[in-house]
């Protein structure tokens, strides 16, 4: 099962993976945990470039094609073996974001953005993706401007994250068996309760409980 995580800037996604895949192990579950940009040696360098907050002369095709690129690696050396393992897969953000950043925030075509992105994965879509859905005002508001994890991205207008939100929340709507909308703007403990619940709830449907199935 592949779980991905999504949602804009400082909306907490970072620390909720990290709760969910205590949840999962505690749970006596294997899961791997991955991120994007980077999650291999390959993707890491491109994340470095794609962060950079001192490449502003990127244009979007680029930036596009740096993250699919990572994308890419990341998928044949990491996701699908581990799928294949009959492990679950988490990942901080996935092929959604592009749609989200490039195609809603960007204005790149949608259409072209899909192309692209299947030859990248070759077709791998998740099972599951968590929006954690809060304003853009207010997950800027947690990223410290210039601190670690302020990025090229974190750079743009808050119009851009906006855009971005906008964009999440019209893919949720158009993919409601894929996605759960998460509110993010509460308490972390109150958030990853929300996360459990979701994600407990997919695996029990699907008949996925620990050691009664391949997925371990
Ligand atoms: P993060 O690792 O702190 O979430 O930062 C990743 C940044 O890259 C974030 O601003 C979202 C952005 N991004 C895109 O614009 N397109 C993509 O396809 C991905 C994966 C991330």
């Amino acid at each position: 099962m592949f779980i991905t995580l999504e949602g804009p800037d400082g909306s907490g996604k970072t620390t909720q993976i990290g709760l969910l895949r205590e949840a999962l192990v505690a749970a006596g579950y294997h899961p791997l945990l991955t991120r994007e940009p980077g999650g291999t040696a390959i993707g890491d360098q491109i994340r470095a470039i794609l962060h950079n907050v001192s490449n502003t002369e990127m244009v979007p095709t680029a930036e596009i094609l740096l993250y699919s690129a990572s994308r890419a690696q990341l998928v044949a050396e990491l996701v699908r073996p581990a799928l294949a393992a009959g492990r679950i897969v988490l990942c901080d953000r996935f092929a959604d974001s592009t749609m989200a950043y490039q195609g809603y925030g960007r204005g790149l075509d949608i259409k072209v953005l899909r192309t692209i992105t299947a030859f990248a994965t070759a077709g791998l879509k998740p099972d599951l993706t968590l929006l954690l859905d809060v304003p853009a005002a207010v997950g800027l508001s947690r990223r410290k401007v210039g601190g670690a994890e302020w990025n090229r991205m974190d750079q743009q207008a808050l119009e851009f994250h906006r855009w971005t939100r906008e964009g999440y929340q019209s893919l949720a709507a158009a993919e409601p068996q894929r996605w759960r909308l998460i509110d993010a703007a509460g308490p972390v403990e109150e958030v990853a309760a929300a996360v459990w619940s979701a994600v407990s709830a997919v695996l029990h449907e699907r008949g996925m409980e620990p050691g009664g199935c391949t997925n371990g």
